[in-house]
């Protein structure tokens, strides 16, 4: 059996190929991927050199790219993972997100059906996220059945990918599974999001950028227990079904803040509390959901499965992995994404200096 991750060279990506390769060695893993700016050969040097492991470049969003694949390799299981991930670049610039998102997922869709024509032993796994739903407020909980109310190009553009997925299913009878998972944290991720932001920027002694007060809610989970859930969920899943996977680790993103910083301070020797003075709250981000929380019932009944690594575990895991790998985290913030950071956080922390400074002033 041959599985096709794409986006394999990106953070779960990457985690994912490793994981598919320790719990199934029998099985070929293509990891295919464009290599954008998240992606990077390097998350995959686990596997150089493994006989079962094959790299292909390539855009999920060109026909001959992935026709190319699914004609050079027997390709029974996809995990289809390849997106534009980032929220606040899709606020800055959509483009990429429909390009890669949607058009990418639905030429993705054709290419499987076209290779597969009608078998059943075959499936395409569509990795989502738990922001196709929107915003919570302080109750409830995102199911399975919710329905879709997406805010921010990204969640609107993985909205769309999902809805081309079922209709494949649908309509041509395409095997499929649709998983849609909260935040993820851990080793290889780039350091745009939440938690690797707050890492690389307290190891520099940089600001740390808060959106709003830091009210907003997140529920996390450990990257390898997102592994363990998908492929439960593709081995046993129910073809045409969704699962919704999550942590059950709900914290306000100031409080998380804060956890992360006093795990980069233990791991240094210093007093927790020590690099808590690095936050600023800066300018909230446009259309930023409230609250996300996901019932897992389903997975969790159904395939037995749930989230093993505590929060406190992970950070401290995640912690220690970026300690180690600080060259590759500089790596990563050079080039494109310094003209990003620039971009997106250069005034917004200014204003809060400068009001940090009247404040003081005040006093
Ligand atoms: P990531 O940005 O770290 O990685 C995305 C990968 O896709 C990169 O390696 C990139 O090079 C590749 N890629 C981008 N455009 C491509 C294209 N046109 N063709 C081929 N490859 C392309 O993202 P991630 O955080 O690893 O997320 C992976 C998937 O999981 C995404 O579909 C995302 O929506 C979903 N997801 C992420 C989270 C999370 O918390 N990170 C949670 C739930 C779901
Ligand atoms: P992020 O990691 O971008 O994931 P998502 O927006 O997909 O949930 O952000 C997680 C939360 O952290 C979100 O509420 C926005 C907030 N946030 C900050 O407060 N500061 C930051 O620098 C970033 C990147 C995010």
């Amino acid at each position: 059996m041959t599985l096709l991750v794409t986006g394999a060279a990106g953070f779960i990506g990457s985690n994912l190929v490793h994981h598919l390769r320790r719990v199934w060695p029998e099985r070929q893993v293509v990891s295919f991927d464009l290599l954008s700016y998240a992606g990077n050969l390097e998350n995959l040097d686990g596997v150089r050199g493994d006989a079962g492991h094959v790299f292909v470049r390539g855009d999920v969003a060109s026909r001959d790219d992935v026709r190319g694949v699914f004609e050079r390799f027997d390709v029974t299981g996809v995990f289809h993972l390849a997106a534009e991930s980032h929220v606040d670049r899709s606020i800055v610039d959509a483009a990429a997100f429909v390009r890669t998102n949607v058009n990418g997922t639905v030429v993705l869709l054709q290419e499987a059906a076209r290779a597969w024509r009608g078998r059943t032993d075959v499936l395409f796994h569509h990795v989502s996220t738990d922001e196709v739903f929107g915003s919570l407020g302080a109750d409830g909980s995102f199911g399975p059945d919710t329905p879709y109310a997406p805010s921010s190009p990204y969640s609107a553009s993985k909205a769309a990918s999902d809805h081309f997925v079922r209709a494949w299913h649908t309509t041509y009878g395409l095997p499929v599974v649709v998983t849609n998972c909260s935040n993820n944290y851990g080793p290889y991720q780039f350091p745009e999001k939440l938690i690797p932001v707050v890492i690389s920027r307290a190891l520099a002694g940089e600001p740390v950028p808060v959106y709003g007060r830091g009210a907003n809610v997140r529920d996390w989970l450990y990257v390898e227990d997102h592994c363990a859930a998908m492929v439960a969920v593709f081995a046993n899943g129910q073809r045409g079904a969704t699962y919704c996977i999550g942590g059950e680790s709900e914290v306000c993103n100031l409080d998380l803040v804060k956890m992360v910083l006093d795990e980069v301070d233990r791991a240094r020797g210093l007093e927790p509390g020590r690099s808590h003075g690095l936050i600023r709250f800066v300018e909230d981000r446009p259309g930023h959901d409230f609250r996300y929380a996901i019932d897992i019932s389903r997975i969790r009944e159904e395939l037995d499965w749930w989230p093993s690594v505590s929060l406190r575990e992970g950070l401290r895991r995640t912690v220690a992995w970026y300690l180690a790998h600080q060259d590759w985290t500089e790596r990563a913030r050079r080039g494109d994404h310094r003209a990003f950071e620039e971009l997106w956080y250069a005034d917004r922390l200014r204003a809060a200096e400068r009001a940090a400074a009247e404040q003081e002033e005040q006093r």
